[in-house]
């Protein structure tokens, strides 16, 4: 029998590459969720549900109507900065959206899938296990917590998959830390980077086929999703330009005070995959694997749309 899954952010940057990956499974009944106009959204026409995940009838009724055997959650308040401020947004779609998708999965028995982030942590003592004791120190932080607590105290199949910096090719997500290098670097400007606040980067097709190994095990719990280089934003600068072919002259070191961040960062951030690689059998590539993997996808896109260019030129 079919699985019938419910995706939230599905044009997200983790996302996208779930939906990309789970529409190539036989036995998958896809419903992506999102705002999006059939017209934007037109690659995943056969998927894609138009509405907006916080009106919350629309939603009782989209699951009314496909009863889903799967809740992937990949949307979120995810600017860190701005929740600071935007306190009540940032709640609504990060804690109160959660409380509704766990009274769902009670209603027909569904497996919810949740992303967390290594922000629930203090970062004094980073990276961390699935079992490290939570304190945000930020908004964004305490509300990702907060969504965490609601789905541990509640009685339902569960996954919360916990990530941190994470970069790779979607069609319509945000910039990323990395996309944004990139950018500079390509119109040769310099960029400040922060010496510390240390992580554990990940692309974001490896979550995705975290995410289906997930699904395959019914594997329930915490587990971190992150790559195994432990690394300082001037770090993943490095590697960046080393990758892709720039100077390394364009990174400007700088300490944590000099970027004006409205939301604390924890400076010893990041996550542990031990659990992930032993459990669910994930091996989740090097920071030098994974930025090439990046790099032959942009490329390979970029030669889709010329081909695309050269076409329409012609017609
Ligand atoms: N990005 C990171 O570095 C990072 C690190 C650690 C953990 N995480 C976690 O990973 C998960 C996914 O993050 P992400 O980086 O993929 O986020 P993202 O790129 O910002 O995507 C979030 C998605 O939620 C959608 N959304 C927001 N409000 C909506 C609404 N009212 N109706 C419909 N859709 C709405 C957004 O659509 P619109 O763009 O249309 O608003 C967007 O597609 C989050 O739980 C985040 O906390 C991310």
């Amino acid at each position: 029998m079919k699985k019938r899954i419910v995706i939230l952010g599905p044009f997200g940057k983790v996302g996208e590459p779930i939906v990309n990956l789970l529409s190539q499974e036989k036995n998958c009944e896809i419903y992506a969720l999102s705002k999006l106009t059939q017209e934007k959204a037109k690659h995943w026409k056969n998927y894609h549900v138009n509405l907006d995940i916080m009106d919350f009838t629309e939603l009782r009724n989209i699951f009314a109507y496909s009863k889903p055997d799967i809740i992937i959650n990949a949307a979120a308040y995810t600017n860190v900065d701005d929740a600071e401020v935007d306190r009540a947004d940032c709640w609504k779609l990060n804690v109160d959206l959660v409380n509704r998708l766990v009274r769902f999965a009670k209603i027909y028995n569904s497996h919810l899938i949740h992303f967390s982030s290594d922000y629930i942590f203090d970062g004094e003592k980073g990276p961390y296990l699935e079992t490290s004791r939570p304190n945000p120190i930020n908004f964004y932080g305490k509300s990702k917590l907060a969504s965490e607590n609601q789905i541990k105290l509640a009685k339902i199949k569960s996954t919360i998959i916990r990530t941190n910096l994470l970069f790779g090719h979607t069609s319509l997500a945000k910039p990323t830390f990395i996309s944004n290098l990139i950018d500079s670097f390509k119109h040769n400007q310099k960029v400040k980077v922060a010496e510390s606040l240390f992580s554990n980067p990940i692309i974001t097709n490896d979550i995705a086929a975290g995410v289906l190994r997930v699904i395959l095990l019914e594997a329930y719990g915490i587990y971190n999703f992150s790559g195994p280089n432990y690394m300082s934003r001037l770090g993943v600068a490095q590697a960046v330009a080393d990758v892709f072919g720039f100077n390394r002259s364009l990174i400007i070191p700088c300490s944590l005070s000099e970027i004006e961040f409205q939301a604390r960062r924890p400076i010893y951030a990041g996550l542990l995959n031990q659990k992930a690689a032993k459990e669910l059998g994930m091996q989740f590539q090097n920071i030098t694997d994974s930025l090439r993997e990046y790099k032959s996808i942009m490329e390979l896109n970029q030669t889709v749309r010329n081909i695309a260019n050269i076409k329409h030129f012609h017609n």
